[in-house]
């Protein structure tokens, strides 16, 4: 297809039908996933793998490159479609087996397909792996069968449709009232109602207005938005045109972090691309609405995707938080009525204004509608970028989702929100994800970070090791958070150390609370969220550690010991010789004897000891009897024997 600028909103119409007959053609295709998490698998590889034998063999063949499919550590990931067969941990020496067996000759390649983990058989189909089945997947479901960066793969599945519909007759007002209606929240974090912030926006007098699109996505480990971005950024640039739309801004920012490589570039040719197209621009589809989109790479700070001070860093100066109000809707970007939206709320509009608001109210509960996207890592057996009806309850998302516990241990917990989010015990685990339910349990929605945490997690350590990314993430601007957060960190990191005192879980308390209030922006105002979750739901932990010098879970270092069971021991050196410092005394036959002075603690000699022999103790808040130097195994048994008599 000739590519050519669409100036009004029949030749849209007739692009649309060129485009949907173009994807009809493309009768059997392969989709390989090539995200972040697949690229760094090497599935670039096996796109030229495909590539070359498709060429050698004379055949056209489209190989498609997509974004990601969200089950990353299944990947590198490839699908042949329309069937859907799903193909995982592919590398470039089983291209040849795929072509040959499931292109020519329709049949499976049964060492590639995917193996439940709970029931053991394997899986042929996406559809049916229970990772995908049960998720509800309106965003991400177009990631899996979409080129980013081809404007027309876009089109034919009704991209830009929706600014069509919203251009080819619907006021601003029309606009707003459907997304209100729809009672889609900010994905970003506070959940504060879209189409309000819209109609605020809209209100204001100014000619000139903003629209912000927030990617800076600094929870450590979320990648929801890199996802979304890499993998369909035209339905972002839609719904920042549609959001344009109806406030009246002609001008939007897209604030992506740094570190987004791949993002950035699949965002800049999408927006190329749109130009030349004649979706951004003047006179957009024949109308006399004009748009324009702007990149503006993070400064990489944490705080910085706090509205105000992202917007004090899209203007160019250090990305401090200000007090609000006023505002972004009413006075942001450089005091003008500005808009600022999480990625994943912008890349719902499309889909509200295609499909309807009643449509999108339809998933969810009362007060939360639509999906919400996590990052699902941890404990779990499947992890990856999960999207789910609001209203899933934690369990379900956990278990159904995530497979259940990895390794055998019980979970134990899930700390959800970001780093200033809530950690939620099992025991709450019908809870469902919406908004105010995990706020009423002392997390937060956040944007979408979910770790799953099992017995071997220690929560007084998990509450430390939140705080102390957030003591180095504060900008330091007003006290509370400043000061407040570090004297929190301090305390924990006593307690983790076994130097904790019977007043410091009082005085944990009060800072919570004086630094929650007191704050000037969001990260200080919620910093308490993981030390106060977790002295609610985990406060025998602390007091273990503070009373008894007891780390449950085994985690904390001061707090943990490690003997040589004689009982056990064989003699056979192992640990003794990987040992890094030099602390275990032994002969070949001798007991071993590890010297608690000497011990670094590293957890070595538990390593290399033989599971069959397991003669290495982790223990905490106990002290072990051992010999005090080596003697032969036999004399310890015959002694043995003698005491027993
Ligand atoms: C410390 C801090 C960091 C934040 N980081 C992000 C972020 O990375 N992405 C984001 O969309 N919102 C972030 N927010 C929330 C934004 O301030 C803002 O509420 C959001 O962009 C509004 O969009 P929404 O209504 O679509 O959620 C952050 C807030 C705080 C306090």
């Amino acid at each position: 297809m000739t590519m050519q600028r669409v100036s009004s909103l029949s030749e849209f119409e007739e692009m649309k039908r060129l485009a949907m007959e173009r994807r009809k053609l493309q009768k059997r295709y392969i989709a390989t996933c090539c995200g972040t998490g697949c690229t760094s698998a090497g599935s670039r590889v096996v796109v030229s793998a495909f590539n070359e034998i498709f060429s050698k063999l004379g055949l056209e063949f489209e190989v498609k490159t997509t974004g990601c499919h969200g089950f990353c550590e299944q990947g590198p990931i490839v699908i042949v479609r329309p069937e859907g067969v799903f193909y995982r941990m592919v590398k470039p020496e089983d291209v040849k087996r795929i072509v040959t067996k499931t292109i020519m000759e329709n049949k499976i390649v049964e060492e590639l397909l995917y193996v439940d983990p709970l029931t053991g058989k394997k899986i042929v189909h996406e559809a049916e792996i229970p990772f995908y089945k049960n998720q509800g997947r309106i965003l991400l479901s177009c990631n899996s069968d979409l080129n980013p960066t081809d404007i027309l793969d876009y089109i034919s599945i009704g991209g830009y449709s929706s600014l069509a519909k919203v251009l080819s007759g619907l006021t601003p007002e029309d606009v707003i009232r459907e997304i209100k209606k729809s009672g889609l929240r900010g994905r970003g974090g506070a959940g504060f109602r879209t189409g309000e912030k819209w109609e605020i926006a809209r209100k204001q007098k100014e000619e000139l207005k903003f629209i912000i699109c927030n990617a800076d996505e600094g929870d450590p480990g979320a990648y929801m938005d890199r996802s979304v971005l890499e993998g369909n950024p035209h339905l972002v640039i839609e719904g920042m045109l549609i959001g344009a739309y109806a406030i009246g801004a002609s001008m939007g920012y897209v604030y992506v972090r740094n570190e987004y490589p791949l993002a950035v570039k699949n965002l800049t040719e999408a927006i190329r691309q749109a130009h030349e197209y004649g979706f951004l621009g003047k006179n957009i589809l024949g109308s006399d609405f004009n748009f324009v989109i702007k990149i503006n790479r993070g400064g990489g700070a944490f705080v910085c995707g706090e509205e105000t001070a992202l917007m004090q860093s899209v203007e160019g100066r250090p990305g401090d938080p200000r007090p609000r109000p006023p505002y972004p809707a009413e006075k942001g970007l450089w005091e003008y009525p500005t808009v600022i939206n999480n990625v994943e709320t912008w890349a719902n509009v499309p889909k509200i204004i295609e499909k309807g608001a009643d449509w999108f109210a339809s998933y969810g509960t009362d007060g939360s509608k639509g999906t919400k996207i996590f990052s699902l890592v941890g404990k779990v057996k499947n992890t990856g970028l999960v999207e789910v009806p609001m209203g899933m309850s934690i369990g379900d998302l956990v278990y159904k989702v995530g497979g259940g516990p990895k390794n055998g241990n019980e979970i134990k917990a899930v700390q959800i929100g970001g780093p200033s989010g809530g950690c939620i015990p099992s025991e709450l685990f019908n809870l469902p994800i919406d908004f105010e339910s995990l706020t009423e349990a002392g997390a937060m929605m956040g944007s979408g970070g979910l770790i799953v945490m099992d017995e071997r997690t220690c929560m007084v350590d998990v509450a430390r090791y939140f705080l102390k990314f957030l003591k180095e993430e504060s900008c330091g601007k007003c006290t509370p958070c400043r000061e407040g957060i570090e004297r929190m960190h301090e305390i924990l990191t006593n307690i983790t150390e076994g130097k904790g005192e019977r007043e410091d879980i009082q005085l944990l308390e009060e800072l919570a609370s004086v630094v929650k209030d007191s704050s000037l922006c969001g990260l200080g105002k919620t910093s308490a969220n993981p030390v106060l979750t977790t002295l609610r739901y985990f406060r025998n932990e602390y007091e273990a550690h503070i009373k008894n010098k007891k780390c449950p879970a085994l985690v904390c270092k001061e707090l943990v010991s490690y003997y040589i069971d004689p009982d056990k021991c064989v003699g056979c050196l192992l640990c003794l010789k990987n040992c890094p410092s030099e602390a275990i005394l032994g002969e070949n036959k001798k007991i071993h004897v590890i010297l608690q002075d000497k011990c670094t603690k590293c957890g070595t000699c538990l390593e290399v000891c033989p599971p069959k022999v397991s003669a290495v103790l982790k223990v905490s808040g106990e002290k072990i009897v051992t010999p005090e130097k080596p003697i032969p195994v036999q004399e310890w048994k015959k002694r043995n024997q003698l005491e027993r008599r």
